[in-house]
């Protein structure tokens, strides 16, 4: 059999495989840049990025668990506009797919996000809901469908790229996140964020993080992140960019099969910065013995009992 047809859709971008960088997980590729061609990728998604530059939160901000890592690295970032300028003509010198991630504190912060990074040239904007909603008493907008709707609304009015939105699973029924931003036009959906979590030092009795909470992502998260895929596709038919936890070509395409087009891949770069590319080929390797001549002929292929 030849080659598999690597080329995916997602919310009509076209890329030339399924592998993704996952936001904050790659920063803006420079680093990454050093090991591999970027343009061997399917789409670079870049660190979140918010109007003014942040600092982040103070350190301890990375903790290990079994299987995973927390975070809270609190949105650090140069700001869109040093994105723009600096990084994203870099970027653009590579044959990639740019999806910029952004976080606001208002709806309105957003939509100028939004359109600031659409005109400067980006392929896609991921919106990253699980951000504090300042107006709202500080409930993340991914948290209520109502306020979920009104970003993906603004954003949708201010981008002229297709918007994909990013899902948190800190809810109770991620379906009714999801058909929210589908209904409010919607191009793509993303999921999972990180899973909120804790550890602390039983020396010092002090939590790990300075922050006290975090982030949960790496392989521990598989499970969940795969079942909220299938739930999502089966929920609100668009393109999903499935993550969480993927570390082989094998959970690429278990990934696949519960729905989505494409996959992003995070946590497991920092322990296998090839991370990418390996999956990449694993997946090829996968379809070539199942005797699949096209990887998009995975997307929601599983056959649930
Ligand atoms: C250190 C770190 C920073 C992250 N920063 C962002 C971010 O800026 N915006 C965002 O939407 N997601 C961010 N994420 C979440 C990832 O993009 C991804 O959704 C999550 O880690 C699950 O995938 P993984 O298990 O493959 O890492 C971050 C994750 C990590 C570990």
């Amino acid at each position: 059999m030849n080659k598999p047809n690597m080329e995916v859709t997602l919310g009509d971008v076209k890329l030339k495989n399924p592998i993704v960088t996952a936001s904050g997980t790659f920063g803006f590729g420079r680093e990454y840049g050093e090991f591999y061609d970027l343009s061997e990728l399917g789409a670079i998604c870049v660190k979140g990025l918010t109007l003014s530059p942040r600092q982040g939160n103070p350190p301890p901000r990375i903790a290990e668990t079994p299987a995973g890592a927390l975070n809270s690295v609190g949105l650090q970032n140069p700001g869109a506009d040093a994105f723009i300028l600096r990084e994203l003509p870099w970027l653009r010198g590579h044959a990639v797919k740019v999806i910029a991630n952004i976080s606001g504190n208002t709806a309105e912060e957003y939509g100028v996000l939004a359109e600031k990074l659409s005109d400067a040239g980006v392929d896609m904007i991921e919106v990253n809901i699980s951000c504090p909603n300042v107006k709202a008493g500080g409930l993340a907008f991914g948290t209520s469908p109502d306020s979920a709707a009104l970003v993906t609304r603004t954003v949708r009015r201010h981008s002229r790229v297709p918007v994909m939105v990013k899902l948190s699973p800190n809810v109770t029924d991620i379906t009714e996140i999801a058909r929210a931003a589908a209904g409010e036009g919607a191009d793509a959906l993303s999921l999972i964020n990180t899973l909120l979590g804790m550890r602390i030092d039983i020396r010092s009795r002090r939590p790990i993080l300075k922050n006290n909470m975090g982030g949960l992502s790496g392989p521990a998260v598989f499970p969940v992140a795969l079942r909220m895929v299938w739930q999502v596709k089966n929920a609100a038919n668009l393109p999903i960019l499935g993550m969480g936890g993927v570390a082989s070509g094998e959970d690429a395409a278990e990934m696949m099969l519960a729905g989505a087009s494409a996959v992003a891949v995070g946590t497991v770069c920092f322990s296998d910065p090839c991370a990418p590319l390996r999956i990449r080929r694993e997946l090829e390797e996968y379809l070539h013995n199942e005797g699949v001549d096209s990887v998009s002929k995975l997307t929601g292929a599983v056959k649930p009992w």
